[in-house]
């Protein structure tokens, strides 16, 4: 397993790329399960759970070829196996993705239920509640959700109890083939549901409403093949992840490839910290401009477009520089402040009270010996890293890895001073 060794506090300059977005090219790999041709997509993020991605439709008889260096992935999705196994699952939650375009194309799908991981149970329940009220059989057995088409798939009037990111996804795709209407009440807003919806409007689809609460899909019984590439957008959490580093770190900085309209609650939780923003817009770049003193600020998570609880880690460790309390609540998952253990090791100031996070600042952080523990968290412990005082190990960090594509080695290029090395498991 590898580490990080980072060497606080860091002064960056200069300007960082941001990939493609990690939430945006799972679900459009997962669709090309739909079609019988090649699929290719370009600008796809070098990721762990990309691999996984791709390991997991290797076991379903997929094909593929991943040319690292351009990001271009192409896939030939003759699918052999309806299966997606534990094996694959259980390393990437976003496997349940599989079960909406097998069901859609195929009419059936064994698929391993995802389990939890660090930050909370993960259920899928509204997945398939749903995927019963479109006419699917649905049984749990043995880990694996079995499901059957009966008869044909009906379009369905589905309200989520709660806002589901890869519910919304799952069916979506279902509601674009099957026979009749669909109305997705309480649905996803967020950017990676919106690009779904458009990669199905592209191969045919009729839908109306993407990037709302309520989005209505007349069914149609074939798509198209997309035809062209498939281009991934950039990543609005890397995004943020940047300007919580540029923050933290007291640095001037230029994100290139910025999504900026889907980054709308983030630069309002920062600037009400101080920080000042600079679009440049025809090279769609972000100039990050710190502040000496930061304000306290109070926060909640919520779904799109609230502030993205894949945020909220980041955030954490930049509110350890605001001079006052800040409040910091988690609405989206049970167990998400598992960073807060490892920031008290490094001086962090930080008490959590049910699913609320007082900070108190500013604090200067010290360097010390920390372990990630899910993505987001490890990347605030990256942030922690780079603005404490003195050396910071970093252990597991294949967690970051998963979702970032070699940070370290973009943070060197703008003057940070991380090693990755080996360390024993
Ligand atoms: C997606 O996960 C993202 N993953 C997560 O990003 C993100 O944190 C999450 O949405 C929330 O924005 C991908 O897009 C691949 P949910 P998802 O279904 O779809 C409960 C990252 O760091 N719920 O929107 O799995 C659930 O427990 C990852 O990149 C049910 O109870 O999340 C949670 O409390 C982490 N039953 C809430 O809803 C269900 O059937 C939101 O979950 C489904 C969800």
């Amino acid at each position: 397993m590898d580490a990080l060794i980072i060497e606080g506090p860091a002064r960056l300059k200069g300007s960082v790329s941001i990939s493609g977005s990690k939430n945006t090219a799972l679900p459009l790999l997962f669709t090309s399960l739909l079609f019988d041709r090649e699929v290719t997509f370009s600008n796809v993020p070098r990721l762990w759970d990309i691999e996984t991605t791709l390991k997991l439709l290797e076991t379903m008889g997929v094909t593929s070829h991943w040319d690292k260096e351009q990001g271009e992935i192409s896939i030939m999705p003759t699918v052999i196996h309806k299966v997606a196994p534990y094996e694959w699952v259980r390393r990437m939650r976003a496997g349940i993705l599989a079960l909406g375009p097998l069901v859609a194309r195929y009419g059936e799908a064994k698929v391993s239920l995802p389990g939890g991981c660090a930050i909370g149970a993960r259920p899928v329940n509204y997945h398939l509640e749903a995927m019963r009220k479109m006419g699917v059989s649905v049984e749990v057995e043995e880990g694996y959700v079995k499901a059957r088409l009966k008869g044909s798939l009906k379009g369905a009037h589905i309200s989520f109890p709660q806002v589901t990111v890869t519910g919304t996804e799952n069916l979506l795709i279902l509601a674009a083939v099957a026979e009749g209407n669909s109305v997705i009440e309480n649905a996803a807003r967020e950017p990676e549901v919106v690009a779904l919806g458009e990669l199905l409007i592209r191969c045919g689809a009729r839908m109306s409403g993407l990037g709302t609460s309520l989005i209505e899909v007349q069914g149609s019984t074939t798509l198209r093949h997309p035809e062209g590439k498939i281009v991934i957008p950039s990543d609005r959490i890397e995004t943020g992840t940047w300007i919580s580093i540029a923050a933290a770190t007291r640095s001037e900085l230029i994100l290139q490839n910025v999504e900026i309209d889907q980054m709308g609650s983030v630069i309002r939780a920062f600037e009400s910290m101080g920080v000042r923003f600079h679009l440049m817009a025809e090279s769609r770049a972000l100039r990050v401009e710190p502040a000496d003193h930061y304000h306290p600020v109070d926060i909640e998570t919520a779904p799109y477009p609230g502030f993205p609880t894949d945020m909220q880690a980041q955030l954490l460790t930049a509110l350890c520089l605001a001079e006052g309390k800040s409040r910091v609540r988690e609405n989206i998952f049970e167990n998400r402040f598992m960073h807060v253990a490892e920031l008290h090791r490094m001086g962090a100031r930080i008490t959590i009270h049910e699913n609320e996070a007082i900070v108190e600042g500013p604090v200067t952080l010290q360097g010390a010996p920390i372990m990630a523990t899910d993505l987001r968290a490890s990347a605030s412990l990256v942030v922690a890293g780079l603005c404490a005082q003195g050396r910071t190990k970093i252990s597991r960090i294949y967690h970051l890895d998963r979702g970032y594509q070699r940070l370290d080695r973009k943070l060197n290029q703008v003057g940070a001073h991380i090693e990755r090395v080996k360390e024993d498991s």
